[in-house]
Formats: C-alpha cells, sequence, structure tokens
C-alpha cells in the first residue's frame, strides 16, 4: 500500500441535501431483497464458530475489516469479548481465511477469539438482526467515502440497509478521514435511533487498520463518531 493518499474530494459542502428524505423513505420502507446462498453460508459457519470457541462472549462486529488487522487488534483489546470481522474481499482476507481453515495450527498472530467472514455486509447484517442477535460493539473503519454527490446511496447511512445495521444496537464507531461522511453517519444515527453523537477530529496512539495509517503517514486530519445504541441506553434516554 503506498503512503501517500489524497483527502476524498466533493463538491459537497456539508451533509447531503436529500440525506433526511432518504432515510425517512429507508426508515419506512424496510429492505427486503434476498439474502445471497453464499452470504447465508458464511453467517452460519461464522455462528457456529463463534458458538463452538466462545458461547457465552459478547460480539463484536468489525464491518468492512479489510485484511482483519483491526479485528485481531479489537480481539487482543477486548479478549472477553469474541469478534467477527466480516469483508466481502477474499483478496484482502486470504490470509485470515487460511489461518481460520488451519484449525489445528493456528497462528501465533490469531488469537482464539476472533473469526472472519467473506461476506457482504448488506447480507450479513440482516442475517444478524433476523437471528436476533445484539452486538457489543460494532466497528465501521474507514468505509470506502464513495464523495460525489450522486453517490450518496452507496455510502452506508445512504444505503437501505442502514437501519438494520442500527437495530444491531451496541457501542458503533465509524471512523473516515472524510470530515462529511463522518458528520452525515452522526446525523443519520441520531434521526434514527434519537442517540446524539458527534464527529471529532482524533490522533490515534497507534494505527488500528492499514487505511489509519496510510492517512496517518500521509498527514490527514481523521475524523470518528462513536454512538452508544445498546437498548438498555436508548431505553434510559426515554425514560428521562
Ligand atoms: C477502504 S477499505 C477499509 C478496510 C479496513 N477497515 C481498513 O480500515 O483498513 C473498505 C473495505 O470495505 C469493504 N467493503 C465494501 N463494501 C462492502 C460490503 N458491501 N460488504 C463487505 N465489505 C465491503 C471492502 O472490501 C474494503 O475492504
Amino acid at each position: 500500500m503506498q503512503a501517500k493518499s489524497r483527502v476524498p474530494e466533493s463538491a459537497q459542502e456539508g451533509i447531503h441535501r436529500h440525506l433526511a428524505a432518504l432515510l425517512e423513505r429507508h426508515r419506512r420502507a424496510p429492505f427486503r431483497k434476498p439474502c445471497a446462498d453464499y452470504n447465508r453460508a458464511a453467517f452460519a459457519e461464522s455462528m457456529e464458530r463463534w458458538r463452538r470457541v466462545a458461547p457465552d462472549a459478547p460480539l463484536i462486529l468489525d464491518a468492512c475489516c479489510g485484511n482483519g488487522e483491526s479485528s485481531l487488534a479489537l480481539a487482543a483489546l477486548f479478549p472477553g469479548h469474541y469478534v467477527i470481522g466480516v469483508d466481502r474481499s477474499e483478496f484482502r482476507l486470504r490470509r485470515r481465511l487460511a489461518a481460520q481453515a488451519a484449525r489445528s495450527a493456528p497462528p501465533p498472530d490469531c488469537p482464539p477469539n476472533v473469526g472472519f467472514a467473506r461476506a457482504d455486509l448488506i447480507d450479513y447484517a440482516r442475517l444478524l438482526r433476523d437471528e436476533g442477535i445484539r452486538l457489543a460493539r460494532h466497528y465501521l473503519l474507514y468505509p470506502n467515502p464513495w464523495p460525489k454527490i450522486g453517490h450518496l446511496s452507496r455510502r452506508w447511512h445512504g444505503h437501505p440497509v442502514f437501519p438494520a445495521l442500527l437495530e444491531l444496537g451496541g457501542v458503533l464507531e465509524c471512523r473516515g478521514n472524510w470530515r462529511i461522511y463522518v458528520e452525515e453517519f452522526c446525523f443519520a444515527v441520531h434521526m434514527l435511533t434519537g442517540c446524539e453523537t458527534r464527529c471529532e477530529s482524533f490522533v490515534p496512539s497507534a494505527p488500528l487498520t492499514p487505511f489509519e495509517r496510510k492517512y496517518q503517514a500521509s498527514g490527514h486530519t481523521l475524523y470518528r463518531a462513536v454512538a452508544d445504541i445498546s437498548e438498555d441506553r436508548r431505553q434510559r434516554t426515554e425514560d428521562r
């Protein structure tokens, strides 16, 4: 991966003017596209592994985990949890999937409380939701920004699956190097859940992901938002 990269360029100067209407549409009309068989198979396999390895461990989802480096780091950071790294790219995940398949000789850099699934998050998130699974933590680290104005619905918060992602609950963290993406994420979380969250710039003490490392090395400002959308937190807010 090259060290120098550019901050996404966009004609957008703030939160997309159609975001609120799009979210309203997605809230009213649940996303019903059938899930692909390969995603169902990857989901079932990952659930089986979780229940075999750490059945009582709360779940952390590292959504769009790329090469899985962040999933390993999160597993080390939260040893009492089980982390699932999901990415649709077989190329990016190939090393982790090979290590996972070689169960008899797991490599030393692979802690036991992590598993990987090569799957499309659009299906994987809905399969989790339909199974009634709730997350302890949920990471969306450096998703593709899709900065063109016409690409709003390709950003996660502009996609019809976003309400299902939020239903998974937990402490949800989004990071990126395009401020507007993270601000839109905050807007969408607030509109759909009532949870207040804000976009802040931050400097990681050590990079959690390859993209974080690349952006930091390129001198970019990094942004993040953390939203606690666990059910008990939402209940406490509603009771006030
Ligand atoms: C910019 S990379 C960031 C990867 C990693 N989180 C990091 O920070 O290094 C975005 C990742 O999202 C994955 N991705 C994009 N759309 C996806 C989808 N629908 N389902 C699963 N993964 C997806 C890509 O394969 C890619 O690995």
